[in-house]
Order: C-alpha cells, then sequence, then structure tokens
C-alpha cells in the first residue's frame, strides 16, 4: 500500500470520530455518516412542489395464481428541479419507478426488461424470496444490445441479456417493501440515478383493520440528491465508464446530498384533510439517516403512531415524538391532522440535519370542517413477533469494520461466492453485529427481531420485524433470525450503499 492510501485511511478513520454526532441520552450514537455533496445549481425554493404519488403498476396478465408484470428499464428526462430536465435511470420512465401492489401468498412475476446502457440487477428489499430470484449482485440483466465479449458477459453471475423474470411467491404479511437496483459494485450509481420503487403487500389481517386506506395511505419515498449546475444527478463515481466501483475517496463513508427528495421532488407539499392518514416511510438514501419530526407537533405531542415496521405490522402500536429512519428501513405511521386546527401547515423536519436537509416535506391541512373519518387505530395490530432466541442453537458474530482496502465484515472484503454462515432453514439464530461505525446492516431473505442493543432496552423504534437495524459506532446488537424455505446464496450487507459497494457485502447459505 501507498503511503498516499495510508493516509487517506487515517483521514478516514479519523472522520469516525469527528463525524459520529451524539444525540442526547437513549439516542446515543444515533448520527450521520458520510459527506456532504453540495449541488451546483441553485436550490429550489421548499415547499413550492405537489408530492407526486408514483404511479401503481398494472399487470400485463393475471392468472388464477399469478399476476404477471413488466417494468422496461430505460433512461428518461424526468422533472425535478423546476426549470431543468434531469436524465434519470428509470424504471419504466418515473422515478421513483411504478408501485407495485401485490397480495400476499399470489405469485408475482416481474419481467424486467434493460434498455438501460449499463447492466442491472433487481432486488425486492424485504421480500421472502427464492435465491434465484433475490437480486444476486451476479446475476446480471446486460442490456438488450449487449453483445458477447461485454463486459458484463464475462463475469461469474448467471448473466441474461435484455430481460429476466423475477419470481415472487410473496408468502409473507402484508409489509412495505421497495425494489432497487443491486448490480455489483454498482447499487450507490443505480440506486442514486432513479432505481428505486415501492412494492406493496396486502393481505387479509391487513384488510380487517380499520386503518385509513385509499389516498389517505400514502408511500413516501425520502431520498438525499446533489445536482450539476445544468441539473443533473451528481454522483461522484470512482470511474465514469463504471469499470472501477465506488465513489472517489472523499466519499467513501457515504454520498449526501443537499437536496431531499419526497417521490422524486423537493421538499414537497401534500394537501391533507382533517383526517388521519397512513404514511409509508422509507428511506431510500444512499447513506442518510433522519431523524424525523412533526413541526409543530400535535398538542400532547406523540405525533407519529407507528403501526409498521420493515417486515410489516407490529402487535400493537407505538407512538413517537421522534423516528430515526436509516437507509432501507420503512416505518409505516398513521398521522391524525385533526390534532390541528384547521389550515394548520406541518412540517416533515429531520432533526439530524440542518438548513435545507433539515427539513423534508410539508402537510398543508384543509380549511373548512373536517370530512368523516371512521379509520381507528386498534390496540392489536397482528400477532407479536416472538422468535425465541432460547432456541438458538446457534450463535455467530458479524463486526462490521473499516479496514484498509474497503468496508469489511469479519475481516473480510465482499468474496461472491464464499459463505460467512450457512443456517439451517427453520433453525432460529443469534447473531451479534458489532460495528466501528455507522451501518444500517440488511439481511436478505428473512426478517429478524431485535433483541438487545449494547445490552440496553431497545430504541422505541426497533421493535417489530426487521430486515435493516441501523448501529452507530462501537455498538453491539443481538437479533433473533430464521430463515425459511428457500435454500440457496443470500446477502447480509451494509446498506450505506458505499459502503455496500466498496465491499461490505458477504453470501450466507440456507441448507
Ligand atoms: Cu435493499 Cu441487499 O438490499
Ligand atoms: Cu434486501
Ligand atoms: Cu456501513
Amino acid at each position: 500500500m501507498t503511503a498516499r492510501t495510508n493516509r487517506r485511511r487515517f483521514l478516514a478513520a479519523a472522520a469516525v470520530t469527528a463525524g459520529g454526532t451524539i444525540i442526547g441520552a437513549g439516542w446515543a450514537r444515533l448520527g450521520q455518516s458520510g459527506v456532504l455533496l453540495r449541488s451546483r445549481c441553485p436550490l429550489p425554493p421548499a415547499f413550492q412542489s405537489l408530492l407526486p404519488i408514483p404511479p401503481t403498476l398494472r399487470p400485463s396478465r393475471v392468472t388464477a395464481d399469478t399476476d404477471y408484470y413488466e417494468i422496461t428499464q430505460h433512461l428518461a428526462e424526468v422533472s425535478i428541479l423546476p426549470g431543468f430536465a434531469t436524465t434519470a435511470w428509470t424504471y419504466a420512465g418515473s422515478f421513483p419507478g411504478p408501485t407495485l401492489i401485490s397480495r400476499a401468498g399470489r405469485r408475482t412475476v416481474v419481467r424486467h426488461v434493460n434498455r438501460l446502457p449499463h447492466p442491472v440487477v433487481v432486488h425486492l428489499h424485504g421480500g421472502h424470496t427464492p435465491h434465484d430470484s433475490d437480486g444476486y449482485p451476479l446475476d446480471l440483466i446486460a442490456p438488450v444490445a449487449a453483445k458477447p465479449g461485454d463486459a458484463a458477459m464475462t463475469l461469474p453471475g448467471s448473466t441474461m441479456v435484455g430481460y429476466r423474470d423475477y419470481v415472487y411467491p410473496l408468502r409473507q404479511p402484508s409489509a412495505t417493501l421497495w425494489y432497487h437496483d443491486h448490480r455489483m459494485g454498482f447499487t450507490g450509481p443505480g440506486v442514486w440515478y432513479g432505481l428505486a420503487g415501492f412494492h406493496l403487500i396486502h393481505d387479509d389481517i391487513e384488510d380487517a383493520l380499520p386503518l385509513p386506506r385509499g389516498d389517505r395511505d400514502i408511500p413516501l419515498m425520502i431520498t438525499d440528491r446533489a445536482f450539476t449546475a445544468d441539473g443533473q444527478l451528481h454522483y461522484p463515481l470512482a470511474d465514469p465508464d463504471f469499470h472501477t466501483p465506488g465513489t472517489t475517496s472523499a466519499y467513501r463513508d457515504g454520498v449526501l446530498g443537499d437536496v431531499i427528495l419526497v417521490n422524486g421532488a423537493p421538499w414537497p407539499v401534500l394537501p391533507v384533510d382533517r383526517a388521519q392518514y397512513r404514511l409509508r416511510l422509507l428511506n431510500a438514501s444512499n447513506a442518510r439517516r433522519y431523524r424525523l419530526r412533526l413541526d409543530p407537533p400535535p398538542p400532547g405531542g406523540d405525533g407519529l403512531v407507528q403501526i409498521g415496521s420493515d417486515g410489516g405490522l407490529l402487535d400493537r402500536p407505538i407512538a413517537h415524538d421522534d423516528l430515526p429512519i436509516a437507509p432501507a428501513e420503512r416505518f409505516d405511521v398513521i398521522v391524525d391532522f385533526r390534532r390541528y386546527p384547521p389550515g394548520a401547515r406541518v412540517q416533515l423536519t429531520n432533526t439530524l440535519g440542518s438548513d435545507s436537509t433539515g427539513r423534508i416535506m410539508r402537510f398543508d391541512i384543509a380549511t373548512g370542517p373536517a370530512p368523516t373519518d371512521d379509520a381507528r387505530i386498534p390496540h392489536t395490530l397482528t400477532a407479536p413477533n416472538t422468535l425465541d432466541p432460547a432456541s438458538a442453537r446457534t450463535t455467530r458474530t458479524f463486526a462490521f469494520q473499516n479496514y484498509p482496502g474497503g468496508w469489511r465484515i469479519n475481516g473480510r472484503l465482499y468474496q461472491p461466492g464464499t459463505d460467512i454462515a450457512q443456517p439451517r432453514l427453520g433453525d432460529t439464530e443469534l447473531w451479534r453485529f458489532t460495528t466501528d461505525f455507522h451501518h444500517p446492516i440488511h439481511t436478505h431473505l428473512g426478517q429478524f427481531r431485535i433483541l438487545t442493543r449494547n445490552d440496553h432496552p431497545l430504541r422505541p423504534s426497533d421493535h417489530g420485524w426487521k430486515d435493516t437495524i441501523d448501529l452507530g459506532p462501537a455498538e453491539t446488537a443481538e437479533i433473533a433470525v430464521q430463515f425459511t424455505d428457500y435454500p440457496g446464496r443470500y446477502l447480509l450487507h451494509c446498506h450505506n450503499l458505499e459502503h455496500e459497494d466498496m465491499a461490505m457485502m458477504a453470501d450466507f447459505t440456507t441448507i
């Protein structure tokens, strides 16, 4: 290793302590990781655009047991900043991509056609998916026009040319899932340039609950981005030709933008009735974490009533004033705008941010009499997550570490094809994660239960079924996890997409 790279490592290591903002008791070690990339164009004023709702994708074909969809990925000009057309990598022409809505247990087949100039991989995040449809990072879809000998065609995975059919059995409860690019080494730019969308699952348990629905059930994809002087998405690629993965060295801790987008619009406004709304919050940012808060909070507080986590409904609602949300996490919350006076304007703010990143969007409450609202939050939503650590026979430790040469798990850079673990299907296992920096840690295939965080009680937001847990520097967490149904190779990785691209990922094979 050269002196120069040594120095770079040293600086990066120093940033670990310098960058970790410590916030109040109970929130120890919640902070930001990453380096701010500033936009070169003037930032648009906040609260000028209406919140877009991503279009719902219609199935191209429906049979007795399967819904078939087709999504063509292609470059498209989208309108994000006023006065600019922005070229994005899109699912079917929009950013976010179209929302898929599935029924639990009903097979969903999504054909992804790749008309982008790069290989792609599609992963359904939170999906209980057989290995060959899970979006293993080397299972590429080469562009429609790819020829033998192109770079994508020489990689070891199972590359398909032009399209791939992803088969999702969806034997899992109602939940807010999302799909995104998962190409080996290039997930960061893929998502940053636009490849992310919602996939919602409904089931009978959820249907029977009197929760807000229809246009009072709103998906909110929160992302941060930076833009060039001419309004294009700006990402600090190590290699503009996409041969070498990762970012330029300054951004290896993570790329943070200065523009906050919700469903692809900067600091948008949603006009709401004086009624209850279900907000499906998703942090689809590469590296930025947020601490969400209503401003002003409703009288008496507890404005964000959480009903769901990554894997679906909680057993019972949990009220929050502040809700930390790390990359890839989802929180379904109910906000009761009847607690505010008619005409009130309520901001969703980010108390981990400042200036342009301190606010997210605004809800403008209608004037006049409140409409009827029969929705209610029941005391019991669904069965609790009872994964029992006492029944675990296997304990594994995974150390997420900043080593020379990349971000590592148990000392190893990502090596596709080398297992870090081989959990048995149906066994409950105890997994212990330790960190030296901020890492939102994600498991494919199985949802887990958080048992302890630094031997302390959990954060109020740690409950329910999770597929991503956010850890700060020098934290330890224990989770109970169980993988079922599908044998094969899956991933454990950091969902800070820059850490992921720079090797903080490992294979495990279920047997
Ligand atoms: Cu959303 Cu493997 O990730
Ligand atoms: Cu995932
Ligand atoms: Cu990380």
